[in-house]
């Protein structure tokens, strides 16, 4: 994946700037899909950053040997079961999560599926992959809202996307400029993008409706994740909420059957420095790439 890197403004946090610790062991992130890959980088990551860290996985087992392998290392975490493309894992882990810590101050979406192997484009599973990970994010991020920390320390959610979903993969004009309006973009105009995409893929017309040409369900369920972060950080600017978008790359996990420029530890390194910038250098709205030398730069 080639792209082009811009300078100044746009780059937000490069790993080789200290960032000096501002939050306490108090401080609650849930990160979602951890028990292999990005997100389970991701929760030892802030575990050695000090934070509180619920790691949370769809299947027990696996869970609980990733829980295991950060103790061995000296890592402590809080393990949750949650499937995100069921709403009832999402109640009953919201009901459990709220009970044993009441609050959260930053959530990752990270969890996501693809059924394609690098050079594939099959959209056998698509309702699937939308299901996960599109809704699964959504449903997910509904259901804390209310659980979202009022301190002087904004709440974050960073949902982790791909460069695969952008804007620019698009080439139907309609939905384009649906997607571009974002005065008027809402939940329910996503909501009907990824149900025209489904009805696409039934009536097998998806090919010649200007969908992203690779990983095309893949890319459709980041697109409706890009969109909704978008609205999301829209309406919660000024309230002590900022949503942004994370792409960390090609990294070496299952989802790339082991490819990739870098690997999950590395990519976590720059995923959670972007997770806790102070408040006064926190973004909201936008959709990050990580570049060379690990810097993190805003796409939009
Ligand atoms: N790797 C890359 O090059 C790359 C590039 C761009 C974006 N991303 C994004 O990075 C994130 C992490 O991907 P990865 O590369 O680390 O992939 P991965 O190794 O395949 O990990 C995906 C994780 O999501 C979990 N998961 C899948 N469906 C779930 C569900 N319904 N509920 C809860 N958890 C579920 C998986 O659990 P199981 O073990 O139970 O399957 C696994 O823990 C994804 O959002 C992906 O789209 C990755």
């Amino acid at each position: 994946m080639s792209h082009k890197e811009p300078a100044g403004d746009n780059i937000v946090v490069a790993p080789c700037h200290p960032i000096s610790r501002w939050w306490s062991k108090e401080m609650v992130a849930i990160v979602t899909g951890a028990n292999k890959g990005i997100g389970f980088a991701l929760v030892k990551q802030l575990a050695k950053l000090g934070l509180t860290v619920v790691l949370t996985a769809r299947n027990t087992i696996r869970g609980v040997e990733a829980l295991e392998s950060l103790k061995s290392e000296g890592l402590h975490v809080h393990f949750f079961s949650l499937d995100v493309s069921d709403p009832n894992s999402i109640q009953a882990f919201v009901s459990r999560f709220q009970e044993a810590f009441g609050v959260v101050d930053i959530l990752i979406n990270n969890a996501a599926v693809s059924f394609n192997n690098i050079y594939e484009n099959s959209v056998k599973e698509a309702a699937t992959v939308i299901r996960t990970n599109f809704y699964g994010p959504k449903m997910l991020t509904e259901a804390l809202l209310p659980l979202f920390r009022h301190s002087s320390a904004a709440g974050r959610i960073l949902n982790i996307s791909s460069r695969l979903g952008l804007l620019d993969k698009l080439k139907n004009p309609k939905i384009k400029e649906m997607l571009l309006d974002e005065e008027n973009l809402c939940e329910e105009k996503i909501v009907w993008m990824v149900n025209l995409f489904l009805e696409n893929v039934k009536n097998g017309t998806w090919e010649s409706q200007g969908w992203p040409q690779i990983w095309t369900d893949y890319a459709v369920s980041k697109l409706a994740l890009n969109a909704y972060s978008k609205v999301l950080a829209k309406r919660y600017k000024g309230h002590g909420l900022s949503v942004n978008c994370l792409c960390p790359g090609f990294t070496q996990t299952s989802m790339t059957g082991g490819k990739g420029a870098q690997t999950p530890d590395e990519e976590a390194v720059v995923g959670a420095r972007l997770a806790l910038l102070p408040e006064e250098e926190l973004p909201t709205g936008k959709f990050y790439v990580i570049g060379s030398n690990h810097v993190i730069y805003s796409k939009l």
